[in-house]
Parts: C-alpha cells; structure tokens; sequence
C-alpha cells in the first residue's frame, strides 16, 4: 500500500480526499494545526518521518478578495510555500500532486477559447499571480502533478452553491454574473480524478482537472435551483455591475474554460457538471 501524505486535510477539497483516498492508501493528513507549509524544517521532518510516495497539498491561502489585501501573506502560502514542499520531495523522491487553478489565466471574455495546459499564463488577480508562483515553483522538481481546478464545491467549506441555496431563502430575486464562463466541479468529481491520476501514474506535467461542460454562473444558479425545487427569482449582472456592488471584489477571469482534452488522452473522463451537482445536493439538501 502506497504512503500518502495528504497536506490541507482540514480544507474543503482536503476533507473528502482524506476519506476517500483512506480506502486505499495508507495516508497521514496534516492541517494548519499539525504542518505549516511555510515552515520549511516542519515540512522536511514531516516529509522524512512519513516517507510518502505521493504528497499531494491541498493547503492554501483561497480567499480570492483577501489576496488583494494580504498579498505577501497569499505569497508565502500560495507561492513559496512550495519550494519547501519540493524540498522535501526531493529528500525521498516522492511525487507531488499539486492544485492549482484557472486563476492563472488572464480569462478574458472570448468565448471560441477553451484554454489548453500549455497556453500563456497571465493572472488578472492576486490569488492567481501567487497560485502561479506555486506552480513555478513546483515545476522546479520533475516528479510533479499541476492539476488546476475551477469552480470548486463541496460538503466541507464555504462555497458558491451553499450560498446561493442560503440566498434563495433571504431574498426574493439574486443578482448572479452572467458573463463569467467555467465549470462548476464538485470535490468528489475532482478527488475521483485525482485518484486516478494516483493510479495510472501519466506522463508528469499540468493537468486540468474540472468537471465536464461549461456555463456561467447564472446559469450555474438557475440549474441549482431547479434542482432543488427553489422558485426564487434569478437576474443576470454583469462583472462590472458585480463590482460596483462590491467595489474591493477582486477581478476575477471571465472566461474559465478549462480544456480537459489532455486528461481524457490519458483515459480520464471527468463527470459531467450537471450530474455532479445532482449527487452533491442529495448529500446537501438532507443535512
Ligand atoms: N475553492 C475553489 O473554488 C478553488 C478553485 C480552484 C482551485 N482551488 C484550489 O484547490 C485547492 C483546495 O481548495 P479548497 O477550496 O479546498 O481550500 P480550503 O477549503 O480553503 O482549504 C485550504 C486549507 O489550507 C489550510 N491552510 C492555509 N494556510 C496554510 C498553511 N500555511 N499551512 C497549512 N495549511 C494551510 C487552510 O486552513 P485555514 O482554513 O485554517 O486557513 C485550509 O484548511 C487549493 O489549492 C485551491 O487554491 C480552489
């Protein structure tokens, strides 16, 4: 049985892969708590006690408005934190998965773009120049994973769905941008391709790792409370017209459309987005 050492398990997309990859693996998780990323020594006396073959870091720094904000902090966490992860990789030449996101990409608002692994980064945001950052850093090691999700949502956490099925029972009508393009990707259906990735073991390099489809997140809102039978009423905004309401909200790409061609290569088929959010709010609705 493969050594995981699962870093960011107290995270939302930490949370299900420790319980998920627990079933085969023999893993240790750390949290905020038991490993700081940024403390270098901590990371290399966890990394030689565990003696992992795989390290995979969901730990971040994820509040996209408060990077702007805390940027140096967002850097350490985001960016450097890496090198130490590498470092530590090194020492007992495990493989790093690593997560990243569509942040990375400038994300303008052209709609015949899906973006490929091997496109230009150019992040429009804090959270993203720092995610970025990471990457290069991570990149440094040749035995890597990069897989950069979008749109995440799970059981654990804070996240877009939970707040719209929280808004739809405070309001008669939600305001939902209309012209930022992704796809929504459920932690399950994003720990599923990660276990794979584990399993096959492909060619190291950047992957995008979404579920499959795109929409935007008006339809995204409309979707979900079809779902849950909800009748409150949704209007399209623009991004401008977003952050007028909310004028420190960071920009945030308009086009997120993330092509999963090189993971289907590999014989990877993420789940649909429309059926991961069907399973998602089964699990939901009932708490
Ligand atoms: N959420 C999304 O929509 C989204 C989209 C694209 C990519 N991603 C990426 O997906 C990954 C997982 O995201 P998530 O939504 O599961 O994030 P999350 O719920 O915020 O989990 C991140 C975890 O990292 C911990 N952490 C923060 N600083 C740390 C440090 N210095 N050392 C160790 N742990 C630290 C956090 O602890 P505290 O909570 O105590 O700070 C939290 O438990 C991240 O890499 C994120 O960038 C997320």
């Amino acid at each position: 049985m493969n050594k995981v050492l699962l870093i960011g398990s107290d995270g939302m997309l930490g949370g299900d892969l420790a319980e998920i990859l627990a079933e085969k693996y023999d893993v240790t998780t750390t949290t905020i708590e038991t490993l700081d990323i940024c403390d270098k020594e901590a990371v290399i006396n966890k990394v030689k006690e565990v003696q992992p073959y795989f390290i995979i870091n969901c730990a971040a720094y994820t509040n996209v408005d408060s990077c702007e904000v805390n940027y140096d902090l967002a850097k350490k966490i985001n960016g450097d934190a890496l090198s130490n992860i590498v470092e530590a990789a090194k020492i007992v030449n495990a493989t790093i998965i690593h997560i990243s996101t569509d942040y990375v990409f400038q994300g303008n608002l052209d709609l015949d773009k899906v973006y490929r692994e091997d496109m230009e980064s150019v992040p429009v945001s804090a959270y993203g120049k720092t995610k970025l950052i990471g990457e290069k850093n991570v990149q440094k090691y040749d035995k890597y994973y990069i897989l950069r999700t979008a749109w995440l949502y799970g059981i654990r956490g804070k996240n877009f769905v939970k707040t719209m099925l929280r808004l739809s029972k405070e309001k008669e009508e939600i305001s939902v941008v209309s012209d930022q393009h992704g796809s929504p990707t459920s932690t399950i259906a994003l720990c599923r391709i990660i276990e794979q990735i584990m399993e096959k073991e492909p060619k190291y390099g950047i992957y995008h790792a979404t579920c499959e489809g795109y929409t935007s997140w008006y339809e995204f809102t409309k979707k979900i409370f079809e779902e849950a039978g909800i009748e409150t009423k949704v209007k399209p905004i623009t991004s401008a017209e977003y952050k007028e309401i909310y004028p420190t909200s960071s920009n945030r790409p308009k086009n997120s459309m993330l092509s999963k061609e090189k993971l289907q290569k590999i014989g990877i088929y993420p789940e649909e987005y429309e059926e991961a959010l069907k399973k998602y709010l089964k699990e939901e609705l009932k708490r």
